[in-house]
């Protein structure tokens, strides 16, 4: 199949679009025309970020830690050809050593279990052309100070993807794998120290900056796009993983 430069018509949704790498993949896609219905656990993002985008898009109040929410969410939909995952739990960041055993559990718990239960129960219901794009982490393949926790997760998930999207072809399965992003992942650190963290990594990135959400969201869109990417795991770091 070439590269579909229109996805009218098509329906797609965005686990964790209300913000981030989510809310940019669903702006992506209404671009193209496609429907998009963003889910998250809180609906004032959601009406928020609906209001912003314009378009096809409905929302989706659901946590998709509930495995119970989440069958009976897909089950509902009338068909879905696009499902992005990219929502963001609470990660345990921090030296390995002064991270607590069950700082590890809860990372698990906070991005890879839910993302597990979206992509076991969103893959049930994939149309036959249809694909399934994740948004994992550079923590899987590069030495990201304090992220060891996330870089198990992350690398959980990217071990999924061969497989996956073999047993589950001719629906394609990617993965995304972002650098530093700019997005609401980070507003709860202080201003200074966030400004101080996002210079000093654009100064060792060989493009010279930090990641925008709407990077990730080109190359998550690449995935959608091109129909003869599947089973791959695309860095998207400006090439930080490199130096
Ligand atoms: N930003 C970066 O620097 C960076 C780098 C590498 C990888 N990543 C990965 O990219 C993904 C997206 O990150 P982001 O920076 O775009 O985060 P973000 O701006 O904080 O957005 C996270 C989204 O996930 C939703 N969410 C969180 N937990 C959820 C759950 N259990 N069920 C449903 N929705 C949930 C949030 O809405 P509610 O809280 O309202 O539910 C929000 O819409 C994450 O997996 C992150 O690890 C990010």
């Amino acid at each position: 199949m070439p590269v579909a430069t229109s996805l009218t018509g098509q329906t797609s949704v965005v686990i964790g679009g209300s913000s981030g790498i989510g809310l940019a993949s669903a702006r992506a896609l209404v671009d193209r025309g496609a429907m998009v219905t963003l889910v998250g656990r809180t609906e004032d993002r959601l009406a928020k970020a609906k209001d912003a985008l314009g378009g096809a898009v409905s929302t989706a109040v659901m946590d998709c830690a509930d495995e119970a929410a989440a069958a009976a969410f897909f089950e509902g939909l009338p068909v879905l050809d696009h499902l992005v995952v990219s929502l963001a739990g609470g990660a345990s960041l921090g030296p390995f050593t002064e991270v607590p055993v069950q700082g590890v559990r809860d990372t698990f718990d906070g991005k890879f279990w839910p993302y597990l239960i979206a992509m076991h129960h969103g893959a049930m219901v994939l149309s036959e052309q249809g694909t399934m794009t994740i948004v994992t982490g550079a923590s899987a393949i590069a030495a990201v100070p304090q992220a060891s926790c996330l870089g198990a997760v992350n690398g959980a998930l990217e071990g999924m993807i061969k497989t996956l999207s073999v047993e589950l072809a001719p629906r394609r399965v990617n993965a995304v794998s972002p650098g530093l992003t700019d997005t609401e992942a980070w507003s709860r650190i202080p201003d200074e120290i966030r400004e101080a963290m996002y210079a000093q990594s654009a100064a060792s990135t060989p493009v010279g900056r930090i990641g925008q959400p709407e990077d990730v969201a080109e190359a998550v869109l690449a995935c959608i796009q091109n129909g003869f990417l599947t089973g791959l795991v695309l860095p998207c770091d400006g090439g930080k993983r490199l130096v």
